[in-house]
């Protein structure tokens, strides 16, 4: 019966309650040692595997595809995103790619507020007064941070996240605009103004958030011409990934005073990110926590599960994307 049990690579260590029921379902091959493999060890270790449960940090390119056994039949991945995945090298072989949407929703929502209000308010420069003990005599005029009620925010990609921040953001006092492809049903939108392009929502975010995919698209989007469009004394939030933005604008941009101040929890080439990010005195950011709690990585995990299973029921996944 052991025999019988689909063959799956897990490339990294995943929730406890997630791998005991991949060990039920599945004979599972490891990575014991929880370190990121390289494509040469996926590819070997993917030898006599049926599938393959993939996390964001391995890079599932055309090449590996290409030389993936006939034998793999799916990848799952341990993440919303896919941008790691190369769909149509997927595609061009038959393998279904899956994904894990929903259920990261809400925690990668609350961190959009977290860097919203703690790049408006200083949380990083306040934290810093703290630690090193610099906080010395109270003054009227300094420091200050920027308030938030009242503002504008534009939220570029308005799918489940960026409606899930717009919700919060409400509750606070901002006036919610964004831009998507497709303009979403008045039950959807709540109010919010659309914006059929990105160049006609930066005017007026005074707040902009980016919550969209990374596509060929939305690749460096966020770049010197569009930051320009921004009200001076912008503040700019990512929470999606760090190829939408281009970094020697954005840095430039911080330099300058023309943005306020960003909020970032994702980066170009993470955890390499640009150092000088690190120097910056306007910049709140995070080590890409969206989902970082053990309720929201459990759920991915059981969700990627989900997808396994189903497949090899002989069903479509739910969150199947080829
Ligand atoms: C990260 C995410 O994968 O699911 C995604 O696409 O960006 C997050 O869940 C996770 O935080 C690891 O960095």
């Amino acid at each position: 019966m052991t025999s019988q049990k689909p063959v799956i690579l897990v490339t990294r260590k995943l929730p406890e309650d997630v791998e005991r029921r991949l060990g039920e379902l599945f004979d599972v091959r490891p990575n014991i040692d929880d370190v990121q493999m390289t494509t040469g060890e996926i590819l070997s270790a993917a030898r006599d595997c049926d599938g393959l449960l993939v996390t964001p940090t391995d890079r599932i390119g055309a090449d590996l595809i290409a030389a993936l056994p006939d034998r793999v039949r799916i990848i799952a991945t341990f993440s919303v995103g896919y941008d790691h995945i190369d769909l149509d090298a997927a595609r061009a072989r038959g393998i279904t790619v899956t994904h894990t949407p929903e259920v990261l929703t809400e925690a990668t929502a609350d961190i959009a507020m977290l860097l919203l209000l703690g790049a408006a308010r200083g949380a990083h420069w306040g934290m810093r007064m703290i630690r090193e003990a610099t906080w010395g005599a109270w003054a009227p005029t300094h420091p200050l941070g920027h308030d938030v009620g009242g503002r504008r925010l534009g939220i570029f990609g308005m799918g489940r996240i960026g409606r899930a921040v717009a919700k919060r953001a409400r509750t606070f006092g901002l006036e919610i605009h964004y831009h998507k492809r497709r303009r979403l049903s008045p039950g959807e939108e709540e109010g919010a103004v659309y914006h059929g392009t990105l160049e006609d929502m930066l005017p007026v975010s005074d707040f902009l958030l980016i919550a969209c995919a990374s596509t060929p698209e939305t690749r460096r989007r966020i770049n010197r011409d569009t930051l320009s469009l921004l009200p001076r004394g912008a503040i700019l939030v990512n929470i999606a990934r760090g190829d939408i933005v281009d970094d020697d604008a954005l840095i430039e941009a911080l330099r300058s005073g023309r943005l306020a101040a960003a909020g970032l929890d994702v980066f170009n080439n993470e955890p390499d990110m640009d150092p000088r990010y690190r120097e910056l005195e306007n910049l709140f950011a995070l080590p890409h926590l969206g989902s970082a709690t053990p309720d929201t990585r459990r759920a991915m995990g059981m969700r990627a599960v989900d997808n396994l299973e189903a497949f090899f029921a002989g069903d479509r996944p739910r969150d199947a994307l080829t």
